[in-house]
């Protein structure tokens, strides 16, 4: 291809929130080349991407963040003028069995990624970019009231927002003190297609579809604020283009859900997709014990994002948690494949402790 003006890397460009970036960058902008880094662990999945993998400015690169070696050959190989930074370990109740591996990704990776790009561009940073993408959960816990606004201050609880703690301060320490030009986002919880059965949302459609025990951490009143995984990826694109260098953006739904009450209204979605007698999905809740420091309540103010870059949320909640219900009931192919692998296994060491 010669007519390429952009490389970009996408780190984690298999996993659920990486394959609509890719999927979106790629569809939208045939003059970059996307080069798309993962390390295909039990998250990630190239049958995701399967629409783009013929696309030609398209590359699929298997390979480790950790790696620092390979990492400083890609970049050799590629000159990357870019970097949009997915790659993570993503499940807080993975980070609660395995918290070293959590430091490993999220750290780790993170902060070798940011010294080979900054060996790589060795000052020369006219239309380089650092895009990290991180997490609501950084800033902790919050009770009835009030929102994360970008100042809110870090308080992670669990191994996993403590990693993503630390690789921000990481990117904002590149950014202080090498001048690499960094942005970053802090994002609520996703959900949409492609999203792994151990997450809430897809592991419940999942669950109704087998009538399994649907199972609600604690008394399900802990509160999460959902976005559509597009409207992120979206938010992704606006902040890549347009964000300002060494700044954060919150991006969210302002759409609160207590789980039970999300849970609920999945039943009810599923009844009728499903031509289930009313409230007979329902049956299937069954309370099991919380989840260690379990977070009471996450709820992002994107105020900044809307003001300053024009983003918000495309989709209501229940339009976009249809269409995802829909997906999920017309890829079973898909999620049959996740479920009968090494996933069968953490399900099963997950739950039946409980
Ligand atoms: P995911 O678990 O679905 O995907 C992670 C991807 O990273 C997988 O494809 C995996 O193979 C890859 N990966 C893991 N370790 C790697 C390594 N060492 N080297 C290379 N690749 C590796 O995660 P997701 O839900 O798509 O989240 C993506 C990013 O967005 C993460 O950084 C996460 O913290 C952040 N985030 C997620 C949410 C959400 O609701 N899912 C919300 C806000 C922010
Ligand atoms: O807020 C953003 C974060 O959202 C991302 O940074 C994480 O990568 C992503 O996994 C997600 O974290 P949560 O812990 O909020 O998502 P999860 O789907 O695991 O859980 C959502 C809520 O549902 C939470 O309150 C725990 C509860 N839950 C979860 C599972 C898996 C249950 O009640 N039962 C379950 O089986």
């Amino acid at each position: 291809m010669n007519n390429i003006k952009k490389t970009l890397l996408v780190t984690g460009g298999a996993g659920f929130i990486g394959s609509h970036v890719v999927r979106l960058f790629v569809n939208k902008y045939p003059d970059y080349l996307i080069v798309n880094l993962d390390a295909l662990t039990y998250a990630g999945n190239l049958e995701n991407l399967k629409d783009v993998e013929a696309k030609e400015n398209y590359i699929f690169e298997k390979a480790d963040i950790t790696d620092e070696p390979r990492m400083q050959e890609l970049f050799d190989q590629y000159k990357f003028d870019g970097v949009i930074h997915l790659a993570a370990e993503s499940h807080v109740d993975r980070s609660i069995l395995d918290p070293l591996q959590f430091v490993r990704t999220n750290v780790l990776g993170t902060v070798n990624l940011l010294n080979v790009a900054r060996k790589f561009w060795n000052g020369n940073f006219e239309g380089k970019r650092f895009y990290h993408v991180s997490t609501d959960e950084v800033y902790g816990s919050l009770g009835e009231e009030g929102f994360f606004t970008e100042e809110t201050a870090y308080d992670p609880r669990s191994p996993y927002s403590a990693s993503k703690a630390s690789s921000d301060h990481f990117v904002m320490a590149y950014f202080h003190t090498y001048h690499l030009p960094v942005v970053m986002s802090n994002c609520s919880n996703n959900y949409g297609s492609h999203h792994f059965p151990e997450k809430l949302i897809p592991l419940m459609i999942n669950n109704i579809r087998n009538n399994k025990p649907l199972p609600v951490y604690g008394k399900g009143e802990n509160v999460r604020d959902w976005l559509y995984v597009e409207d992120h990826a979206r938010a992704i694109d606006v902040i890549f283009h347009n964000g300002r260098e060494g700044e954060k953006y919150n991006v969210g739904g302002f759409n609160e859900w207590k789980n039970i009450d999300l849970v609920h209204l999945l039943c009810r979605i599923m009844d009728t997709k499903l031509g289930r007698e009313e409230g007979e999905s329902a049956k299937l809740i069954s309370y099991v014990t919380d989840r260690p420091g379990h977070d009471l309540r996450y709820a992002i103010d994107a105020t900044k994002l809307n003001k300053e870059l024009g983003w918000s949320p495309s989709l209501q909640f229940e339009e976009g948690l249809e269409k995802t219900v829909d997906w999920y009931l017309r890829n079973e192919e898909w999620i049959n494949h996740i479920t009968s692998g090494n996933y069968k296994h953490y399900y099963e060491t997950q739950y039946d402790q409980r």
